[in-house]
C-alpha cells in the first residue's frame, strides 16, 4: 500500500511525529534548565563559607591592596566569621582566622592542604626546594635542614655572627641609613654562614653578587623579554646555579664536605636506597634558604628598632638588660657566648611581641588537593586557603588590648596555637632559633655600643618599614 500525503492517516502520522518531536524538544530543554539551575545551586555551593568573592576575576583584589591590611581581613571577619570565602590575585580562596581551624589545616589535616606558590617564584628559588614539596621528599630534605639550624649546629656560629655585627655597626656611625637594607645586608651575611658554613670558598664572591641580582627580580612581574626584572633574575638564576654546581663538584671531589647546610645535604644519604642528593636538589634547598632567611629576619629587625625607639623606657630597660652582660663579658675578656644569649629574658620577649605585632608574614597560602569537608563548610578542591597568622595575633580574646606593645604579656606563655610567627606544623620554619640568635647578638652590641636617636642621639636611624610578603604574595 503506498501513502499519499494527502491522505487523511498519514496527516494523522505526521501530526503525531511533530508533537513526538515537540515533547521530546521540551523535555530536553527542561533537562538543560534543570542541569544549568542545579549547577548554579548545586548542594555543595550551598555549604561554601561565607563571604563576597567581589568582581569577576580581579575578586577583592583590588579592595586587599588599597584597604589597610588589618582592616580588610577584620572586616570581613566581623561581617562573615572566623572562615570566610574571598578572590584574590585570581584566585578562589577561604580565609581562616580561629587557631583551631589553622591548626587543622596546618597541623592536623595538613595532608589536604599542600603549599603553592607562583610559578614565577618557584621557577627563581627552583623547583626541588623543600617548601614547595610535601610527603616524603619534603619529610627527607626537612629533617636535613633542621639538622643544620638545631641550637646544637647553631651555638657555635655566636662568635662568627657576633663577628659581622661588629664590623657593620660601624658603618652606621655618623650616617642616616636605611634600616630595612642594612638588616638585609645583616641577615643575608648570617644566612651565607648559615648555608656554606664557615669555609669561605673562592667562588662565595660570586655566589653572593649573583644572589643579588636574582632576589631584585623576586616581586617583579613574571615578564620573561630581555631587558625586564624577571628576564635578569632568571638569568642570575642561570649563573647562579652553575656557580653553586661548581662548588657542590669542589666539594664532593675533595671528599670534604665543610660545615653549613651544605656540609649536611652533601652527606646525605638515603636510608633505603642510599641515594645521594642531586646538585639540582641541593642548589635550590641552598637558594630556598637564603631566601626564607633574609628579608623575614630584616624585616623583623627593622620593627623592634621602630618599638623599641617608640618605647623609650623599655629601650632602657633592655639596655640595663645588655649592659649587665656587657660588663660580665668585659670582666672574663671574652667575646659573646651561647649562653649569654640564653640570659636575655627581657630582649627575647620584645622579639617575640614585636614577631605578634608585626606579624611579617600576615597569612601562609595552602591549597586544597580535594574537596575537602571542613567545619560544616565545603572547601573545593583547588581553592587557596589561607591560616591569617596576623589576625589572630591581633584578636583582643588571646592577646589583650592587641595593638599595644606590651612585651610582658610574655611573662605568661600564650594559649596553645595563638601565637605562630614561625607557622605550625610540617612546613614550620626550621630557622626559627637562628632568627632569634642573630637578634639578640645585634641587640646586644646596638643598645650597648650605641644610643637611640631620642634623648642620646648619636645614630641616626632611617626607618624603612617594608611589609612585603616575601612567600604568599
Ligand atoms: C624572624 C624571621 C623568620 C620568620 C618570621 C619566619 C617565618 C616562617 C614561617 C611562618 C614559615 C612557614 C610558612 C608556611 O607554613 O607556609 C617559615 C618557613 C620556613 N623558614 Fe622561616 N622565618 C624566619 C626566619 C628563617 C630563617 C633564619 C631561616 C633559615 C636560616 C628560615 C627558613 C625557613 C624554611 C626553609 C622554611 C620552609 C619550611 C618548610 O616548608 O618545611 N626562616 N618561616
Amino acid at each position: 500500500m503506498q501513502l499519499s500525503l494527502s491522505s487523511p492517516f498519514a496527516l494523522a502520522t505526521l501530526r503525531y511525529s511533530q508533537a513526538a518531536i515537540l515533547i521530546i524538544l521540551v523535555l530536553f530543554c527542561s533537562f538543560l534548565l534543570l542541569l544549568l539551575f542545579l549547577q548554579w545551586h548545586r548542594p555543595r555551593d550551598k555549604r561554601l563559607p561565607p563571604g563576597s568573592m567581589g568582581w569577576p576575576y580581579v575578586g577583592e583584589t583590588l579592595k586587599l591592596y588599597t584597604e589597610n591590611p588589618n582592616s580588610f581581613f577584620s572586616n570581613r571577619q566581623k561581617r562573615f566569621g572566623d572562615i570566610f570565602k574571598t578572590h584574590i590575585l585570581g584566585c578562589p580562596c577561604v580565609m581562616i582566622s580561629s587557631p583551631e581551624a589553622a591548626r587543622t589545616v596546618l597541623v592536623t589535616r595538613a595532608h589536604l592542604f599542600k603549599p603553592t606558590y607562583p610559578t614565577s617564584k618557584e621557577k627563581m628559588i627552583g623547583p626541588e626546594a623543600l617548601f614547595f614539596h610535601q610527603g616524603s621528599y619534603h619529610s627527607r630534605l626537612k629533617k636535613l635542614v633542621q639538622a643544620s639550624l638545631l641550637p646544637s649546629a647553631i651555638r657555635g656560629s655566636v662568635s662568627q655572627i657576633e663577628q659581622i655585627v661588629l664590623e657593620l655597626l660601624p658603618t652606621w656611625k655618623s650616617n642616616t641609613i636605611n634600616t630595612l637594607q642594612e638588616m638585609k645586608r645583616y641577615a643575608f651575611d648570617v644566612a651565607m654562614i648559615s648555608a656554606f658554613g664557615s669555609k669561605q670558598d673562592l667562588e662565595m664572591e660570586g655566589i653572593k653578587h649573583l644572589y643579588r641580582c636574582l632576589e631584585k627580580g623576586y616581586n617583579s612581574m613574571p615578564l620573561d623579554f630581555p631587558g625586564t626584572p624577571f628576564h635578569k633574575a632568571m638569568k642570575a638564576r642561570k649563573q647562579l646555579d652553575e656557580k653553586l654546581r661548581k662548588l657542590i663538584q669542589k666539594r664532593r671531589q675533595s671528599g670534604r664536605h665543610e660545615g653549613g647546610l651544605l656540609g649536611i645535604l652533601l652527606g646525605a644519604k638515603d636510608h633505603v636506597k642510599l641515594n645521594q642528593l642531586s646538585d639540582s636538589q641541593i642548589a635550590d634547598n641552598i637558594i630556598g634558604v637564603i631566601f626564607a632567611a633574609q628579608d623575614t629576619t630584616a624585616s623583623v629587625l627593622t620593627w623592634i628598632l621602630k618599638y623599641l625607639h617608640d618605647n623609650q623606657d623599655l629601650l632602657e630597660a633592655v639596655t640595663r638588660e645588655q649592659e649587665g652582660i656587657r660588663s660580665k663579658i668585659a670582666e672574663a675578656n671574652r667575646g659573646l657566648t651561647w649562653e649569654d644569649t640564653r640570659r636575655m629574658p627581657l630582649t627575647s620577649r620584645v622579639i617575640q611581641e614585636t614577631l605578634r605585632t608585626a606579624s611579617i608574614l600576615s597569612f601562609t597560602f595552602r591549597e586544597a588537593v580535594q574537596d575537602v569537608e571542613f567545619e560544616g563548610y565545603l572547601i573545593p578542591k583547588g581553592w587557596k586557603v589561607l591560616p591569617l597568622f596576623r589576625s589572630i595575633h591581633h584578636c583582643a580574646d588571646f592577646f589583650p588590648q592587641p595593638e599595644k606593645f606590651d612585651p610582658s604579656r610574655f611573662e605568661v606563655p600564650p594559649r596553645p596555637n595563638t601565637y605562630m610567627p614561625f607557622g605550625n606544623g610540617v612546613h614550620s620554619c626550621p630557622g626559627s632559633e637562628l632568627a632569634k640568635l642573630e637578634m639578640l647578638i645585634l641587640l646586644h652590641h646596638l643598645t650597648t655600643t650605641y644610643r637611640s636617636p631620642l634623648p642620646r642621639l648619636s645614630l641616626s636611624l632611617s626607618l624603612s618599614l617594608s611589609l612585603s610578603l616575601s612567600r604568599t604574595d
